[in-house]
């Protein structure tokens, strides 16, 4: 999954050194899970439960659907039966309209026609739309809130349908949830991470397309299948949520991958569109984002500036209070939350008996308004901190 500091990429180092330090802590701990690349990881790596965390909840509920299983599930048990719900639901929308996967013309090449289409489809979804669902029952936020945005009508509508009919069976549910979220991800008309979706300018016109093209049954089966086929040794916990919640899971030496917010932007404000299709929950959407109300999303003292120095410090005397060791990735040059890695290495040295330092070379996305660097991808030193109680 696309995600703003995923740390798929440095776990070849970055888990040896967690594996290592964890080596005799009974729990490990990701309170920051994001895109829950280093919870699945740990679940499959080590015998000790993971505890994953999240303010948002399409992090904690990928983060779920491995930490919290220990088997894996065979994917056609999900697909098939799941499919064959939505498909109904989604037909009592698409039987309105017969020719609906026409509707895109997508052999359209040049941008006045592609366009007109997503201004059509822009209409169609404002203004025909609401009135048929609205016959129909059921919760639709991705028709309501993106159609013709992020995802064309048809694409917004199967999200919907998927959503509304969900396995039953706890296992079966987060898997199939995390395979939505990742496919919703996948298939966002939207560059990087889906702060806004992509306009029917001239140069961007063709991205729409190519985004509304995409099969969404095809992306979640794929999904599907890859995350049943992996599971925990042991079976831990997700919790949407405060670090602080996570944290209280943990007991005197148990093991904390820190990887807190760098960017001066709320991550709720990139990551909207997967939170609403994760909580199926309708809501009222405004700006060239489409962004729910503010109150709607979550906020974190990390990525405010006037705050994050003090949230740096809270979370590293709460770690060094309950004696737990922490290991923690951030950005080596100041960051646009306007923390850099030496913030933390100087809060642990007041309250960690030892603290050691290793930087790896890292491509970051520095999308949020680094101050030093304006290009969307840049090459920099990420820290790995060690923190030994
Ligand atoms: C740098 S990202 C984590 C990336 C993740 N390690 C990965 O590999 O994908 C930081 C995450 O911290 C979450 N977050 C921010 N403030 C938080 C808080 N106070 N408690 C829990 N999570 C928080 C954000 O929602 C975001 O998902």
């Amino acid at each position: 999954m696309k995600y703003m500091g995923h740390k798929g990429k440095m776990l070849s180092v970055l888990g040896e050194i967690l594996l290592h330090e964890g080596r005799n802590a009974s729990s490990f701990a990701d309170p920051f899970c994001g895109s829950a690349t280093v919870s699945w990881y740990m679940a499959q790596h080590t015998k000790r439960p993971v505890v994953a965390g999240d303010l948002q909840s399409y992090a904690a509920m990928r983060a779920a659907a491995v930490v919290t299983r220990d088997k894996t599930i065979d994917p056609d048990m999900i697909i098939l039966p799941w499919f064959e719900r939505a498909r109904k639901v989604a037909d009592r929308i698409f039987n309105y309209f017969p020719n609906h996967i026409k509707s895109l013309q997508p052999e359209l090449k040049e941008y006045e026609h592609i366009q007109a289409e997503v201004h059509r489809s822009r209409i169609f979804s404002a203004e025909v739309l609401p009135g048929i669902i609205s016959k129909t029952g059921g919760v639709w936020p991705a028709s309501k809130a993106y159609s013709g945005y992020y995802y064309s009508p048809a694409q917004a509508m199967i999200l919907d349908a998927l959503r509304q009919t969900l396995p039953e069976n706890n296992d079966q549910k987060n898997i199939a949830l995390a395979a939505l979220i990742e496919a919703a991800s996948k298939c966002a008309a939207a560059p990087g991470h889906t702060a806004q979706p992509f306009q029917p300018t001239e140069s961007a016109a063709k991205y729409i397309f190519e985004a509304w093209k995409k099969d969404v049954y095809h992306y979640v089966a794929k999904a599907v299948t890859e995350i049943s086929a992996i599971h925990s040794n042991a079976i831990g916990k997700a919790i949407i949520g405060d670090y602080k919640q996570t944290i209280a899971e943990l007991s005197e030496g148990d093991l904390v991958f820190a990887d807190p917010p760098y960017s001066g932007v709320h991550y709720s404000r990139f990551y909207h569109v997967l939170e609403t299709i994760c909580n199926g929950t309708e809501m009222e959407v405004s700006g060239r984002g489409r962004y729910p109300d503010p109150q709607y999303r979550p906020a974190s003292s990390f990525s405010r500036k006037s705050e994050s120095l003090n949230a740096a410090k809270e979370f590293l005397d709460l770690c060094a209070k309950k004696k737990l060791n922490v290991v923690l990735t951030f950005p080596a040059n100041k960051s646009s939350n306007g923390l850099g890695s030496e913030d933390f290495i100087a809060i642990g040295k007041q309250c960690f008996s030892e603290v050691k330092v290793e930087e790896v070379e890292s491509n970051f996305s520095t999308l949020g308004g680094n101050k030093i660097h304006r290009n969307p991808r840049t090459l920099c030193n990420e820290a790995i901190i060690v923190f030994r109680s």
